[in-house]
């Protein structure tokens, strides 16, 4: 993988990426500027660029190199629509452990994105409401045109967003329940299992799959296993995450400790 060339988010293509050298925080920079490549040639048109954007430790770096590309090269957001995955159902959007807060405290703070243009599901929406609150969130995204770029994370249950073994193929954004292993490994987040809802509302595979470019993200040897599932197995509802292998125009980027179990891994670096 050639980290010199810069990122291309408009060119279709699937693709494993696996670095034998360049480290999380390279790959995080390199994406981060696809991201900013993607943003300036959109603004340069006089549109705007609709970005889905994820939560979790994952693409932490991601979000510090686009802080910095705003502070110190310019990178303006004002023409960027963002859609958050998922949020935990229940919390508040002033509840610290909100991914409102997440994301306001990582990316949104610190950039000129206008707030109106932020979207992060609604943990707060009653019951009775969820079902238009969700219908109404797909139709936001549709009506701005749909995500140019994805990103996401991946979960040690395979999910994505918080689309959990199971999950349809079909299913546009909704309420759902979080797995026991979701749940164990927000826990520390939570000061413990008990304090970790129990359902979110999540962006569903069908939305996720709507998007023109998706980026997926995983770090470490915890991700290996589900990783090797998700891109090697069978594609199907009890690995959410092997749903992106129907998808023309993936980028998976992963480090060598998550690549290790791998069997097929193709890498670029030599060239
Ligand atoms: C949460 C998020 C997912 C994310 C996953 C992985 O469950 N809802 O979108 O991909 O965590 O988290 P991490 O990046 O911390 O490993």
């Amino acid at each position: 993988m050639n980290l010199n060339r810069e990122a291309n988010f408009l060119e279709p293509e699937f693709q494993i990426l696996y670095p034998l050298v360049a480290t999380q925080q390279n790959i995080s920079c390199w994406v981060a500027r696809g991201i900013a490549n993607l943003i300036r040639h959109k603004a340069a048109r006089g549109e705007m660029c609709v970005l889905g954007l994820a939560t979790g430790a994952t693409p932490l770096a991601v979000y510090r190199e686009l802080v910095r590309l705003h502070k110190c090269e310019g990178l303006s957001f004002n023409n960027v629509i963002t859609f958050n995955l998922d949020e935990y159902y229940g919390l508040s959007r002033n509840d610290a452990n909100s991914y409102w807060q997440f994301m306001h405290r990582h990316l949104f703070n610190h950039i000129d994105i206008k707030s109106e243009n932020i979207n992060i599901p609604d943990g707060s929406v009653g019951l009775d409401d969820i079902e238009e609150y969700c219908d109404s969130y797909e139709a936001k995204m549709a009506s701005v045109g749909g995500i140019d770029v994805q990103l996401l994370g991946i979960g040690r249950t395979g999910h994505i967003g918080f689309n959990e073994p199971g999950a349809s193929v079909f299913s546009g954004t909704h309420l759902v329940g979080l797995a026991e292993q979701t749940r164990k490994d927000a826990a520390v987040d939570f000061g413990g299992i008990k304090n970790v809802p129990t359902l979110a509302i999540t962006m569903g595979i069908k939305t996720i799959l709507n998007a023109s470019k998706i980026v997926l993200l995983a770090w470490g040897a915890k991700k290996a296993s589900i990783l090797q599932k998700a891109l090697e197995g069978p594609i199907g509802p009890m690995v959410p995450a092997s749903y992106l292998q129907v998808h023309q125009n993936v980028s998976i980027f992963i480090d060598h400790k998550a690549a290790s179990c791998l069997s097929s891994v193709t890498s670029d670096i030599k060239n």
